[in-house]
């Protein structure tokens, strides 16, 4: 059976900043850089599986629903078994944190995008997400 190809796409602040009060930390800000970030991953999830936690799912604009497929991922989920639904598509795990805690070890392909964005944040990139998967034994 062919797997799932596991895909993030996210942005983080200057030094890792994700989320604030349930919201990306630099929302409302229409200055180019970030419009420009919003149309890229709306551009290129397409066509493909969005999956993430029930926050981050919820707070996908209208406009974005009917173009990709949406899945809300629980803790109560195991991570293989969900990903086996989705067998040769594009699954973007759409966070947050705990989901990637979960889910880093099955990525192929990180695309981040960092913005200059210096504020504060609830919510942060772990750069140990990016070595998942292997041991360093
Ligand atoms: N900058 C970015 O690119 C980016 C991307 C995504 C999100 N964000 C930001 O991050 C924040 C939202 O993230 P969040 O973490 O607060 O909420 P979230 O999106 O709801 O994700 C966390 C929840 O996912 C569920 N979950 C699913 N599978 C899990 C697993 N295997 N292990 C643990 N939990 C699992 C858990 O809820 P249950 O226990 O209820 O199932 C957990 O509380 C917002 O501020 C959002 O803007 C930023």
């Amino acid at each position: 059976m062919q797997k799932a190809i596991v895909r993030v796409i996210c942005a983080i602040g200057r030094s890792g900043q994700m989320g604030l009060d349930g919201r990306l930390p630099w929302e409302g800000n229409r200055s180019p850089d970030y419009k420009a970030d919003v149309a890229r991953f709306f551009d290129i999830t397409r066509g493909h599986v969005l999956a993430a936690g029930p926050r981050t799912i919820a707070s996908v604009p209208d406009f974005a629903r009917a173009d990709r497929e949406l899945f809300v991922l629980r803790s109560s989920m195991d991570p293989e078994a969900t990903l086996a639904r989705f067998s040769g598509r594009v699954v973007f795990i759409g966070g947050g944190p705990p989901v990637w805690d979960a889910y880093a070890r099955f990525v192929s392909h990180w695309d981040i995008t960092r913005l200059p964005y210096d504020g504060p944040a609830d919510r942060w990139f772990d750069p140990r997400w990016l070595q998942a998967g292997g041991s360093r034994s």
